[in-house]
């Protein structure tokens, strides 16, 4: 049995083709990755993909939503002429009452330890019942907003990803970079970390770029897959190779 045969059954597709090209096969079973990016470079859309990947071999998964409403959520897989299957499960996790009540958290004393330990909790329940072996979280922000501090915001960070290792899910965390902190936490704890950019260069057309910065336990590949449009990156094959790294020939691949 050849070794690259043995990593592949390992790896978890995205079902992005290119993005599976630069993953080397996909996401390590069993892991935890970041997925970053600002609003509006595609993370939902890679993570959706992701899942649908895994519901089309027969996997179940789960879409945490702390930041978009299910309602958003299938329209804008709608929009892609997707429809979510019913292993694709989607759970909004509401924010806590004194987030969204401006008088309760002027009056009450702050209660974010609580809202924090709630909010988990409610992750945890949602994944005993539905035991996927896919996990999208949308998005990091919610939770570190709720941490508030950085140390707080780490051991969350921790306390989440040996949840998940015990179920053995592969789980990719977004974040789309809006807090003020350049706060590292996640980089240090994942498993590997992919970043989607949009540049909008002074000349010539703006373009949407996907590149891994870190993945353990693999030879680092350093390439990067660029496109227009997700909506082309997704439906498109090529991932680009940066000079001097290897390029897989057709035999290889
Ligand atoms: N059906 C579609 N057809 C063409 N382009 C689309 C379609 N749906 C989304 N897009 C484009 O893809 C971009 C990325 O959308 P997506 O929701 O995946 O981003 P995101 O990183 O999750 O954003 P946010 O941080 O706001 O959640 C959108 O800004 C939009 O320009
Ligand atoms: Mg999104």
């Amino acid at each position: 049995m050849s070794t690259s045969n043995e990593l592949i059954r390992v790896k978890a597709a995205t079902g992005i083709e290119g993005l599976d090209d630069i993953l080397d096969g996909g996401l390590s079973c069993g892991h935890l990755f970041l997925l970053e990016g600002e609003p509006g470079t595609g993370k939902t859309t890679v993570a959706l993909h992701f899942l649908l990947a895994g519901a089309r071999a027969g996997e179940c998964s789960l879409y945490i939503t702390l930041s978009e409403t299910e309602h958003e959520l299938r329209q804008g897989a709608r929009s892609h002429g997707w429809e979510l299957p019913d292993n694709v499960c989607i759970f909004e996790l509401t924010p806590p009452e004194s987030l969204l009540n401006a008088e309760h958290q002027q009056t009450l004393l702050y209660s974010s330890d609580l809202e924090l330990g709630e909010a988990t909790k409610q992750i945890f329940e949602v994944v005993e019942r539905v035991k996927p072996t896919r996990v999208v979280l949308d998005s990091l922000s919610e939770i570190r907003l709720l941490a508030q501090s950085s140390l707080r915001y780490r051991r969350q960070i921790l306390a989440i990803k040996h949840y998940f290792v015990r179920y053995d899910a592969t789980v990719l965390l977004l974040d789309d970079l809006t807090t003020e902190s350049l706060d590292k936490t996640v980089h240090s704890v994942a498993h590997g970390v992919i970043r989607l950019e949009e540049l909008a260069p002074n000349y010539g057309a703006e373009r949407r770029r996907i590149r891994v910065v870190k993945y353990r336990g693999q030879k680092y590949r350093g390439a990067f897959m660029t496109s227009p449009s997700w909506v082309m990156a997704c439906m498109c094959s090529r991932a680009w190779w940066r000079p001097n790294t290897e390029v897989p020939t057709s035999d290889s691949s």
